[in-house]
């Protein structure tokens, strides 16, 4: 298989661009994958430069550990990256320069019918995308109660008709494969609307199967604390839910987007958005590569103490370039 019949990189170099400052900096690509933001980003370092390189998927990374057999600065680890503060090596915590996530799915994912990720091919109702992972999404299709399964599908797909689905699921049990479950959908969907909530419903089953918004939330609070002074995180997301996290995350320091003042009355900010307007694919690009369309990019600097609750517009350089020599061991 070809690296970029695996995946095609989406934003890459607009990506890679916000994300080094420090071509001898230690980075972060949590969501590895076929590795096409990996090879960019290495392309940038010098030969001290260093990238720790995650994902939960073990055929990503059996694939990208025979694409960079040569290449002694990357470290190919198998985790979640929502724990990336246990699975970095501790010496290495608070020097990171950057971390990249380009969140969800690869093609690969999509494309093999036996991890249950497509609506558009017969397969298992897996969707887990590590094997490590318990929960499958035919354990929740097929135990959640009607309550719980209604919310999520409406919580975590923004699924306007979530309750007659719920119930229709619910009805038709057991289900376990994609197509049994289209079916059951298409069946209290009018065709028009059908793909589109097709779309939904397993993006909300995914979400949850994963504990996508959660290992998000981790991956950012915890990441924040592992970046050196001016160190970045670039994240390109796929849907809103994704999105609003970081974009609270990034201009207020909390994922509900309440801004938060000091004993002074400044406002504190941990981090300062290094884009104001979202980024999203170019028209080539989503030509080249529709996965593109739904992609936003956002970036952010991390201030450092005094500078935030300084307004966030002076950060001691100094202190910054010493930090920012992240080492490797
Ligand atoms: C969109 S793809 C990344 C593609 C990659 N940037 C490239 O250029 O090939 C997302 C990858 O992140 C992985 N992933 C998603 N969530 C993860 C998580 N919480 N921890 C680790 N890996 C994750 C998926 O398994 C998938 O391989």
């Amino acid at each position: 298989m070809t690296h970029t019949s695996y995946h095609k990189p989406v934003l890459r170099d607009e990506a890679i661009q916000f994300l080094v400052t420090n071509s001898h900096g230690t980075y972060v690509d949590g969501t590895l994958g076929g590795g096409g933001h990996a090879v960019h980003l290495l392309g940038k370092l010098s030969e001290k430069g260093r990238l720790f390189a995650m994902d939960q998927d073990e055929e990503a990374i059996a694939h990208a550990t025979e694409r960079f057999t040569d290449e002694p600065r990357i470290k190919i680890i198998r985790g979640n990256f929502g724990y990336l503060d246990v699975l970095l090596p501790r010496e290495l915590h608070g020097k990171l320069a950057g971390i990249l996530l380009d969140l969800g799915v690869s093609s690969h994912q999509i494309d093999e019918p036996e991890r249950g990720f497509s609506f558009q091919k017969e397969g298992p109702l897996d969707m887990r995308m590590g094997s490590l992972q318990v929960t499958t999404a035919a354990g929740i299709v097929n135990e959640y109660e009607y309550e719980t399964l209604r919310d999520l599908l409406f919580e975590y797909g923004e699924e306007r008709q979530s309750s007659r689905i719920a119930r229709a699921i619910i009805e038709a049990r057991p289900l376990q494969t994609t197509t049994e479950l289209r079916d059951v959908v298409a069946s209290v969907v009018p065709e028009r609307f059908r793909n589109k909530s097709l779309a939904r419903i397993f993006q909300a089953l995914r979400i949850a199967v994963n504990s996508e918004l959660g290992m998000l939330k981790r991956v950012l609070e915890k990441g924040h604390a592992l970046l050196c002074d001016q160190g970045r995180f670039v994240v390109i997301t796929y849907h809103s839910l994704e999105d609003r996290l970081c974009k609270n995350f990034f201009r207020y320091g909390n994922f509900e987007g309440k801004p938060v003042k000091d004993f002074y009355g400044n406002e504190v900010r941990p981090m300062r958005p290094l884009n104001k307007k979202v980024i999203s694919a170019s028209v080539d690009e989503i030509t080249n590569n529709p996965r593109a369309r739904s992609a936003k990019l956002r970036a952010a600097e991390k201030l450092s103490e005094r500078a935030s609750s300084d307004r966030g517009d002076r950060v001691d350089e100094d202190e910054n370039r010493r930090n920012n020599l992240g080492g490797w061991s």
